[in-house]
């Protein structure tokens, strides 16, 4: 081989060379060594901690927007106070997320905040209870229960199963929260329909034990004439459980107890006899979340209002395996 001819023999090896490394590096940037940059930023402003149901719905939400199923999920606990989710979602549009899912505390008040992430191009998607917005393109979705069902199912059993007078202390959620909304709405109805029932306490335990607890001792303490407690989420009937038993009564025999949100510990109370009815409020949004998000990233238009399927819960086919077998 003379001189010219070995000189393009190693061009051409050279040229051979740097295709191949170029094919090993596939020609794309190499992702960062922790993958973030390749992550969906969602923000969640949740309400709080408030309630098992609570945990059972902010569990789901980091389940299913975690880094393995391509998210990073930003989460505020606000504690139950409104101001500090809108202070929650100002920080979202800051740092510039690709979403936010909010689950109110309360139903109005929102329209500002909700207005600047629209003027920022962020989704919002809306779960567990409602708002109220002049503007409903202010929010891309929600998903979450009917709460006044809820009440309605709960109203239904009680004509179902108990006759005659009804002297009933109702203890409420958080004001002006849809589910306290739509349970309260729920009884109203049947008071209205019921003369024979007579509302004899009326209180906010803002869904805790601890409220509940406290609501029930105070009333206890000067009377003890009701017959049944319609306490709007588990957490407060734990608390009125707690302060019928300190009092030496036994709920469920001595008081009846109506609750809802169903959840794992409420339904073995139901197997023990010290609640009665229970009618679910499903908190298992986060798939739904995902859903959602992952059709808007196709371009598809997710339906605007989407209500989720609940059942409620007496001891009739009540079982431990049925209870292993839900989600919370
Ligand atoms: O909005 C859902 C309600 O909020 C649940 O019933 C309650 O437990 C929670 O705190």
């Amino acid at each position: 081989m003379n001189r010219a001819a070995r000189w393009m023999a190693l061009c051409c090896l050279l040229a051979l060379a740097g295709a191949l490394l170029c094919g090993c590096a596939g020609g794309r940037p190499a992702p960062a060594q922790d993958g973030a940059e390749s992550l969906v930023v969602v923000g969640f402003s949740q309400v709080g901690a408030e309630s098992d149901w609570r945990n059972a719905n902010t569990l789901s939400m980091q389940q299913a927007l975690s880094p393995e199923n391509g998210y990073r999920l930003i989460l505020d606990d606000a504690q139950q106070k409104q101001e500090r989710q809108i202070t929650a979602i100002r920080n979202f549009i800051n740092q510039g997320v690709d979403y936010i899912v909010l689950a109110p505390t309360t139903e109005k008040g929102w329209d500002t905040v909700l207005g600047e992430a629209k003027a920022a191009g962020i989704p919002v998607i809306i779960v567990d209870r409602m708002i109220e917005v002049a503007d409903t393109s202010l929010f891309t979705c929600w998903i979450g229960s009917d709460f006044r069902r809820e009440g309605d199912t709960a109203v239904a059993w009680m004509e179902e199963h108990l006759q005659g007078p009804l002297r009933i202390v109702h203890l409420q959620g958080n004001i002006g929260s849809s589910a306290q909304i739509g349970r309260t709405e729920g009884l109203d109805a049947g008071l209205a329909a019921h003369p024979e029932w007579e509302l004899v306490f009326r209180g906010s335990g803002d869904f805790t034990q601890a409220k509940g607890q406290e609501l029930m001792e105070a009333l206890l303490a000067r009377d003890t004439g009701f017959d049944l407690i319609y306490s709007e989420n588990d957490n407060m009937a734990y608390g009125a459980i707690d302060a019928l038993r300190a009092a030496g009564l036994a709920p469920g025999r001595d008081v009846t107890i109506l609750s809802f949100d169903a959840s794992g510990h409420a339904l073995r109370l139901i197997l023990s006899g010290e609640i009665n009815f229970d009618v679910e409020c499903n908190p298992l949004h986060g798939p739904r979340v995902q859903a959602v998000i992952e059709q808007l990233r196709r371009g598809e238009t997710p339906p605007k209002f989407t209500y989720v399927e609940e059942t409620a819960f007496d001891a009739e086919g009540l079982s431990e395996a049925v209870i292993d077998g839900r989600g919370y």
